[in-house]
Order: structure tokens, then sequence, then C-alpha cells
């Protein structure tokens, strides 16, 4: 039996985690399962899985976890600390899937804690890559990519000649305004925005995929998790979303991972890892398929993508700086408070105004993470509500 924690079990990640653990009851023990405030499915979930302890990130909702887990014999935690505690408890495999910064301290307490580590939430490598990476190494951690397009990198990587390698592409689907116009894209309401054309995900990361966020923050990433330079990671859109990756070697050979793009792969694929596990997800069918499309991303209605290039190459504080705007930005359009095209402006102006300085440090880390939301927050303030 393995053991597992699944941080952010109530999301769109964690509930496809959730429904691959529960198809395999007799290979899997379930640690803790840690939710952010949906209560009910929290409890549902720890009572079908057995899990040993169920936690709720929102102290407040202590004791309605409390009274829905009654008669389980599951034990109950919240608030902060106890997500971090849950994190650091042992177990051999642990899905980092809460979703923005705020999962950064869980995510560290289960890389610090060693094993096997699969890392869907992607804002905290990219606010505190060099944190991050210190403590993967120091604790002799293995993080394995959850993204499809990391995991398939992770897998074109797997004949182990990394030093043969040229470059990696990243695709891309396009998001729901690969054909929009401008003005189209300065009129979009959240409805609209979070209409993903491919993916079923939760709604930041598809306001994310809107903005073509989602791709920047995942070529930091994927420097981070591989080691490469910005100029040897390209983007490509490809809207049928089949080919998640592909890794370019030094004699001409591409390799590439292929599937139907549903996550349920690649979380399989890191729960099983190094071995393989049994799905039932779409096979895939290229003749039914018939042809497969690729065009570069538009820099101009996609400005974000660019935002996250320079702050990969500016490095130090810029990724973080970049994120914690992005963060509160999308927060702020899905509120009603905030044009769409404004979520990358808001994003430049906070990333400019902080230039760049150390993110060496946790401590340096969370600093900079509060400084630059105080300064989106303002920035959104500032600017005209979206038209009726
Ligand atoms: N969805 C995808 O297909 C996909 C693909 C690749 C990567 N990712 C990455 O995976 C991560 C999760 O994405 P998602 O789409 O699954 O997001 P989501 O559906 O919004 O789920 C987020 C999860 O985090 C929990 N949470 C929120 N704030 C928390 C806090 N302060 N402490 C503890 N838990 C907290 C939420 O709990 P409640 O809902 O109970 O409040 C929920 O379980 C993101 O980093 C995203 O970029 C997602």
């Amino acid at each position: 039996m393995k053991t597992v924690t699944v941080l952010g079990s109530t999301g769109s990640v964690g509930t496809q985690t959730l429904d691959l653990l529960a198809a395999q009851r007799d290979r899997f023990a379930v640690q803790a399962l840690v939710g952010g405030r949906n209560v009910a499915l929290l409890a549902q979930q720890a009572r079908a899985l057995g899990a040993r302890l169920a936690v709720v990130a929102d102290p407040t909702l202590h004791a309605a976890l409390v009274e829905a887990l009654a008669g389980s014999g599951i034990e109950v935690a919240s608030g902060p600390s106890a997500v971090v505690d849950a994190a650091s408890e042992a177990a051999d495999w642990t899905m980092a899937a809460i979703g923005g910064a705020a999962g950064l301290p869980a995510t560290l307490a289960a890389i610090k804690r060693g094993g096997a580590v699969a890392l869907a939430n992607k804002e905290a490598l990219v606010c505190a890559g060099d944190v991050m990476l210190r403590a993967v190494a120091d604790a002799g951690a293995t993080l394995l990519p959850v993204d499809s397009e990391h995991n398939a990198i992770f897998q074109a990587m797997a004949d182990g000649n990394r030093d043969a390698v040229e470059s990696i592409t990243l695709t891309a689907s396009g998001g729901p305004f690969r054909r929009a116009t401008l003005e189209e894209m300065a009129r979009a309401r959240p409805e609209a925005a979070l209409r993903h054309p491919i993916w079923s995900m939760g709604a930041k990361i598809s306001i994310d995929s809107a903005t073509m966020m989602n791709k920047g923050l995942e070529l930091i990433e994927a420097a981070r998790l591989f080691g490469l330079a910005s100029a040897d990671i390209a983007v490509l859109v490809h809207p049928q979303s089949v080919i998640h990756g592909m890794v370019h070697y030094r004699d001409g050979s591409v390799l590439a991972q292929l599937g139907s793009p549903d996550m349920r792969v690649p979380i399989a694929h890191t729960l099983a890892w190094p071995q393989r596990l049994a799905t039932t997800a779409k096979r895939l069918d290229l003749a039914a398929l018939g042809r497969l499309e690729f065009e570069a991303p538009d820099p101009v209605r996609f400005p974000a993508l660019r935002l996250a290039r320079e702050a990969l190459e500016a490095g130090g504080a810029a990724p973080c700086v970049l994120n914690a705007a992005n963060e509160v930005a999308v927060a702020a359009f899905l509120d009603g408070r905030l044009g769409f095209l404004d979520i990358a402006a808001i994003v430049s102006d906070v990333v400019e105004a902080f230039g760049v300085g150390p993110a060496d440090t946790l401590a340096a880390v969370l600093d900079l993470d509060a400084r630059a939301r105080a300064a989106a927050v303002r920035a959104c303030a500032g600017r005209d509500r979206p038209a009726a």
C-alpha cells in the first residue's frame, strides 16, 4: 500500500486525483485530505476513501467539519498551520493541488518531508523557485510535474539523456479567445473567459488560460523544473491539445507525448511513477481527429505571455511579483471589478514598479508576495469598472 495525501482535494485536480484513488482502493491508503472551504465535499471524500485526517483551511469551518464527520472516526483539524502539519506528516506520495501562492507553505512542507510530491501548484514554484528547488535538493524529494505539458516533457526526457536536450516546446490550446478580436476581449465577461474549449478546470487557471498567463507561468515552471534558459523553451498554440509537450534533441530528434486532454492521465502518471496505472481516459483516435493544427501565439492579444517571459529573464523578485499581481487582478476580473484586458495591464504596472530584487528566502518571498498584492489591489481600485 502506498500512503497518499491530497492537498486541495476539493478542487478540480483534487477531485480527479480522488477518482483515481477510489478506483484503486487496494493500492493506496489515504492519510490526509485538505480542502479550503468546501466542507461538505471534503467530508464526503474523507468518508468515501477512509482518510485518517481531514483538514479544512478556513478555521471558522472547524465545527462544520466536525459535525459532517461525526461518528466516522476520522480526525479533524483546521486552519493554515494544520494544513502545513498535514503536508508535513509521513506519506509516500503527496498531491500539491492547492491553488495559487496560498499553496506555497503546504507544498514546501511536503517537499521538506521528502518522498514524491506531485506538483500541480505551479504558482508556488513560480514565486519561490530558488527556495523550493533548494528544499527539493536538501530533502532528496522527487518533484513529479502534474501540469500536462510538464508531465509530457518529463516523460519525453525519460531516456535520461539530459545533456543532449537542445530545447523544449510547451503547447497551448489558445484558450477561449484564440480567435477573438481585441475589441471582443476588452468587452469579455467572466462567463465567456471561463468557457475553456478543451479543459474543465478551476476558475483561476481558466482565466489564466484565457489571458495565456497560464502558459507564462508554465514557462517559468518549466525553466525551474528542467533547468532550462528562457531561450530554450518555446510556446506553440495547438488547439486540439493532443500533443502536450515536445523535447528537441541535439541530433534533430523530437520526442513528443500525446494523449486525450484529460488531467487524469498526467495525475495517474505521477501517482504510479515509475510504473503505470490503468485509467479509463478516452483513448486517442488520430484518424477520427483528422488533423492537428499549430500556430504561433499572438503577442499583441496575449501580452501576459511576454510579461512572464520577461519576468523569468529578469529573475529575482519579478516572477513572484508577476504571480501575486496576476492573482489579485484575476480575482478582481472574476468579481466584475476589472476588464479582461486590464489583467495584463495591472500585472505589467506592478512588475515595473517593483523592479528586480532578491527572492531567495521564504521570508523574502512572503514579504514580496504581500507587498505586490497590496500594490495590485491599489492598481485595480484605480481602474474604472468595466462598462455594463
Ligand atoms: N485544473 C486543472 O486542470 C489544472 C491543470 C494543471 C495545473 N493545475 C494547477 O493545480 C492547482 C489547482 O488548480 P484547480 O484547477 O484544481 O483549482 P481549484 O479547482 O480552484 O481548487 C483549488 C483547491 O485548493 C483549495 N484551497 C484554496 N485555498 C486554499 C487554502 N488557503 N488552503 C488550503 N486549500 C485551499 C480549494 O479548496 P475549496 O474549494 O474547498 O475552497 C481547492 O481544493 C493550481 O495551481 C493550478 O494552476 C490545474
